[in-house]
């Protein structure tokens, strides 16, 4: 989604920004732009379309060593190159770039801009006008700012230039992420560390609603009334080559390759010195004292934790409820009497389960986020953190993630149902090192998975995944990671629904992948493929080891019944990937999505 950039110090601070902003590419955006200042004044760049574009338009004889920069996902107005951010107020004194919402933009532009023509269709527009109107009537830029500041209602992350003021980005954030990074005669902003790793480690967390002016030599950080704030940068634990595509073709082949990498490194990260599988102490002793655990997320991270729910019930005796977090939200269940809720999120950002949060942290119920992302906002305001140490993930599309969330789900349910006595007697942590080669195994198979997505997506129109009990759950996994990168409209559904509507849609050539890992409900899924078969479907079986029957066109390695979706994902994830590749998709950033969902 948006993300912003500023740099402050004795370099060309163009090239730095272009740079950062290439980095926050793979969240998405459809414009980007730049401002930088110099002696001249303040010259804006922008351009809808790819950052390249944007480079392509940049004047490289303008010089300067200040600046802010942009990319923009649509949400008020259309992608155009007018609508780009930075913004700038009519009198173009003030420059301003925009991450979030802000509710009440109407409201204000009708109380206090009336008289002032809009140059654009944004909500953004309106906050850097109403900065210039009240420096207009006498106040200072940061008296302005704050006055602008507690007008808004909404989500923001700002950086605004002030023409009149060469050593200064205003910074403010609410809701939305934003990072001060520090370094030797230069300060830098970012919306996410990796964009400013180019030239520091060392950030600085912001709080919702401080003020901060970035100076070249200096960060001051005060609240909103002016209170001064100490705060000591932290060491941005990236490896620059981490978001680095090295020789693969896209990320997501790349974060598809790292994953029996990642399954080991959870396995190492999750062992005590005895070499026992553990959680933090807190951790465990909150799941314990729970009565209900509520899953919170989104997307790929949903469908984690529809898995997630059948650990913790099977293996530690706890029942779950599973929630979509943009529902959850504004249609709360009746709650238990001592429910611990756990967000799930890659990102850590998403908003539709910050709010959620929010709430939740309103009525004094504990919270556990399930994170990639150490100090992201999830993660920060809620109790606990548990990480999934699966290095970056760039690629839109989440894989290595879906994997590490399941993965880390079963380490908790395993620890909880331990310390619980409940006579778990898998040993999980030998049953995760086969799962790490049965996915090696996948993953080194590829020209087969490639000859599968030819044979059955080449040319189709619509796909349906089906699966039983665990491969349900994967099964909805694998359909959106093939609408999201393909553009093929695929439903994932349990294969008992098939007769009670959906079978309708099955006509001559309907491609339909059929999951058969779960023994229990084997036969029953080789009966739907029979009964789509008989109306002309193309199946093709995917099933595991020990299961297998002649004509299944994939057998995965075998590994715990209960931990075949952190395996069988990984055929449908590159299924889906070399379906987007014939199709001549953009895989690593698909049309109309963000990495980083940050508005709701
Ligand atoms: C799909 C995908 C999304 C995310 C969802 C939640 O591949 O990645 O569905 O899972 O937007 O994001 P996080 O996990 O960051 O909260």
């Amino acid at each position: 989604m948006c993300g912003i950039v500023g740099y402050n110090g004795g370099l060309d601070a163009k090239e730095i920004l272009l740079k950062g902003l290439e980095k926050l590419e793979y969240r998405g955006y459809d414009s980007a732009g730049i401002a930088v200042r110099n002696e001249e004044g303040v010259t804006v760049f922008k351009e809808k379309g790819r950052i390249a574009d944007l480079r392509a338009s940049v004047n490289l004889n303008v010089s300067a060593d200040i600046g802010i920069g942009h990319t923009r996902w649509a949400t008020h107005g259309v992608p155009n190159k007018l609508n780009a951010h930075p913004h700038q107020s009519t009198s173009g004194r003030f420059t301003l770039v925009h991450n979030g919402v802000i509710e009440n933009y109407h409201l204000l532009q009708k109380a206090y801009l009336k008289g002032i023509q809009m140059q654009s269709d944004t909500d953004t527009e309106v906050i850097v006008q109403l900065v210039d109107l009240f420096a207009k009537e006498g106040l200072s830029t940061v008296e302005a700012f704050r006055k602008t500041l507690s007008l808004l209602h909404g989500s923001y992350a700002l950086a605004l230039l002030d023409q009149e003021d060469e050593d200064t980005i205003y910074v403010a954030k609410n809701k939305s992420p934003l990072l001060v990074g520090v370094g030797e005669g230069f300060n830098v902003v970012a919306s996410d560390a990796m964009a400013m790793l180019q030239v520091t480690d060392q950030f600085i967390e912001l709080r919702d609603k401080e003020v901060v002016l970035v100076h070249k030599d200096k960060v001051e950080i005060t609240t909103l009334d002016g209170r001064a704030v100490e705060r000591k940068p932290f060491t941005a634990e990236l490896d620059a080559s981490d978001i680095e595509k090295g020789t693969y073709p896209h990320y997501m082949l790349k974060e598809m390759d790292e994953q029996p990498g990642v399954v080991r490194k959870i396995i190492q990260e999750y062992s005590n010195e005895a070499g026992e599988l553990t959680i933090d102490d807190q951790i465990l002793e909150a799941i314990k004292a729970a009565d209900r655990l509520y899953i919170i997320a989104a997307g790929t991270s949903y469908h984690a934790g529809l898995v997630g729910k059948q650990y913790f019930e099977k293996l530690a005796g706890i029942p779950v409820e599973v929630h979509i977090s943009s529902e959850f939200g504004y249609n709360m269940p009746l709650l238990s009497e001592k429910p611990l809720f756990i967000f799930i999120t890659q990102s850590g950002e998403t908003a539709d389960s910050r709010q959620v949060l929010v709430k939740v942290k309103e009525l004094n119920y504990p919270a556990l986020t399930i994170t990639n992302v150490p100090g992201s906002t999830l993660s920060r305001e809620a109790d606990y953190t548990l990480l999934l140490h699966a290095g970056p993930e760039i690629a839109v599309a989440s894989t290595k993630a879906y994997v590490a969330q399941v993965a880390v789900l079963a380490i908790a349910a395993y620890v909880t149902g331990k310390s619980l006595g409940k006579g778990v007697v898998l040993d999980l942590k030998q049953e995760l090192a086969i799962v790490a080669n049965g996915i090696q195994t996948i993953v080194d198979s590829k020209d087969e998975l490639e000859q599968i997505a030819e044979d059955y997506l080449k040319i189709a129109r619509n796909a349906f995944f089906i699966g039983r009990n665990l491969d349900f759950c994967v099964s909805v996994e694998g359909a959106l990671k093939l609408k999201e990168i393909s553009y093929i409209q695929a439903e994932g559904f349990a294969g008992g629904e098939l007769k009670h509507g959906t079978i309708a849609l099955i006509e001559e050539g309907t491609p339909v992948f059929a999951l058969a890992t779960q023994e229990q409900v084997a036969l029953n899924i080789r009966g739907n493929v029979k009964e789509v078969v008989a109306r002309g479907a193309n199946a093709c079986i995917i099933s595991m080891e020990g299961l297998n029957e002649e004509g299944d066109r994939l057998v995965i390695p075998k590994v715990h019944t209960l931990l075949t979706p952190l395996v069988a994902v990984v055929p449908l994830q590159l299924i889906s990937y070399y379906a987007a590749l014939h199709r001549r998709c953009d895989v690593d950033k698909p049309r109309n999505l963000a990495k980083s969902v940050t508005v709701e």
